[in-house]
């Protein structure tokens, strides 16, 4: 059977679009982290909607089950084929065309497989702003951080991609297109079931293009990078931020003196960035009015004066941008390069933050002695990446170190997962975390719209 089907696939993606050796799928079968390896019987590369269709319809016939795959930098192994015995992966990089960019209605439509960071370029030459921004934007595409609906740096200005989708092409299970590819402000036509996918992570269909809305693009940006005592200054000072800059402030990231005492172990040419801290926040806000620059400098000015902040920089060229921006996104990379690590994309309410890493870290470090925890994040989200690496003795695994934190997140009434999802990762702490008429609910919808369990078996639910 598996032969008859891999010859139907090659007859509409051609050579070019189904790789089946085994070396050349290794990297499509294994996650960003290497934490996770699967195994399926192909990875097929449709080049249009038209094929993607047509793969899927032809999958369904045989009862070949689907994982959907972008930029494969996904954090919760929701890309990866992990325990299915017949399954293709769908690797939607083939398909990077931007459709067409409509500067004046602030509109760009895309195919799915587009990198995240092609399209914030396309934006920018066009003088406006795509916002969506994380470390990962040179290899994770649209359609991936559609299906994750992505969060990154920015949210706290203009919102998850969920805001920032207006129009989806998908290919549903049994191979129908659903086009949906409207560049519509409002729209009240009907359930808008676009919503549905996103966030859906491949388990109810192939998002094959989208339209997404574009900003006006600030003409001054400015950055800084404060030091601080506690977590409790961190609030203090976002508080005093958004007082002082209002709808201009587009980040306010947070990480500890570990994570970039990690960095400087692993880079030690870099010079460190401010004199030690507890605690570094990175602001970042951006106008096109005059004056900017000068607001950042007094809120700052007034923060120091006040005792909220220990020290502070703010950056004098695009070259210091880029270079405090690399102490925040390089951290996930040296947590890779330091070993294995527990990963949690926690939520709190933003009050709670300083309660709940207080509390989380005494925890894990008592629990787990060797355990180094390594928190930073989207505070000015309340969402703070908790991760924790694992002791070197082998003396505790993710899974128990997840349930510990897990646990406190629940008290806090909190989420355990903010931007990265479910996936394969915490599929199976999901049922502690939702009641059963959620849960319900969410089941009714998966078997609503794939009713074979085809789309990606064993991710989310
Ligand atoms: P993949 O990893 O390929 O897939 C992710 C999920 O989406 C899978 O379930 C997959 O089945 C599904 N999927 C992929 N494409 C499609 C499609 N076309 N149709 C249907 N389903 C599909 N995330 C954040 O939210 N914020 C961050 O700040 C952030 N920072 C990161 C930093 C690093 C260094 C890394 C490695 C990752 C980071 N991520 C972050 C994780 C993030 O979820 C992904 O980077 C991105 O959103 C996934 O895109 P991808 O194309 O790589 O998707
Ligand atoms: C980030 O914000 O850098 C990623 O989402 C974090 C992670 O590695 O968990
Ligand atoms: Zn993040």
């Amino acid at each position: 059977m598996n032969a008859k089907v891999l010859a139907a696939l090659r007859a509409i993606v051609g050579d070019a679009g189904l790789l089946i050796d085994s070396e050349r799928i290794a990297a499509y079968l294994t996650d960003w982290r290497g934490a996770f390896t699967g195994t399926a019987l192909a990875v097929v590369r449709p080049s249009s909607t038209d094929e993607v269709a047509r793969v899927v319809a032809a999958c369904a016939s045989a009862g070949v089950a689907i994982v959907p795959q972008g930029g494969n930098t996904g954090l919760a192994a929701g890309a990866t084929p992990i325990g299915l015995a017949d399954a293709i992966v769908l690797s939607l990089e083939r398909m990077r065309r931007i459709r067409a960019l409509d500067a004046a209605g602030f509109t760009i439509a895309v195919d799915a497989g587009c990198v995240l960071a092609e399209v914030q370029r396309a934006a920018e030459e066009a003088g406006r702003l795509f916002p969506l921004s994380f470390a990962a934007e040179g290899s994770a595409q649209i359609g991936g951080a559609i299906a994750t609906n992505a969060g990154g740096t920015a949210v706290l200005r203009y919102g998850s991609m969920r805001t920032l989708v207006l129009g989806l092409e998908v290919v549903l299970p049994d191979g129908r297109v659903a086009d949906g590819l409207r560049a519509l402000r409002k729209d009240n036509a009907g359930y808008d079931w676009k919503q549905l996918f996103i966030g859906s992570e491949g388990t109810l269909g192939i998002i094959t293009g989208a339209v997404l809305r574009l900003f006006p693009r600030p003409r001054t940006v400015a950055t800084a990078l404060a030091g601080l005592r506690t977590l409790d200054d961190a609030l203090a000072l976002f508080a005093l931020l958004q007082d002082a800059l209002g709808e201009t402030l587009s980040a306010c990231e947070l990480f500890s003196e570990r994570t970039l005492a990690l960095q400087l172990a692993h880079r030690p040419e870099r010079e460190r960035p401010l004199p030690e801290h507890a605690w570094y926040l990175l602001i970042e806000a951006g106008s096109s009015l005059p004056g900017l620059r000068d607001a950042l400098e007094r809120a700052l000015g007034d923060a120091l004066e006040r005792g909220i902040a220990g020290d502070a920089i703010v950056a004098e060229s695009s070259t210091q941008r880029d270079a405090l921006w690399t102490w925040r996104e390089s951290i996930t990379e040296s947590e890779r390069r330091e070993g294995p690590s527990a990963k949690h994309d926690v939520a709190v309410a933003l009050s709670d933050v300083p309660a709940f890493v207080r509390e989380a870290s005494d925890a894990v470090e008592s629990r787990f002695p060797g355990a180094r925890v390594l928190a930073f994040g989207h505070v000015g989200d309340g969402n703070i990446h908790f991760n924790v690496l694992l002791p070197p003795d082998r003396s505790a695994t993710s899974a128990q170190v997840n349930e510990l934190v897990h646990g406190i997140v629940a008290r806090y009434r909190g989420s355990i997962t903010a931007e990265h999802g479910i996936g394969r990762y915490r599929r199976d702490e999901l049922p502690a975390h939702r009641s059963e008429s959620e849960r319900a609910l969410m089941r009714a919808i998966k078997t609503a719209v794939d009713p074979d369990g085809r789309m990606n078996p064993g991710a989310v639910i």
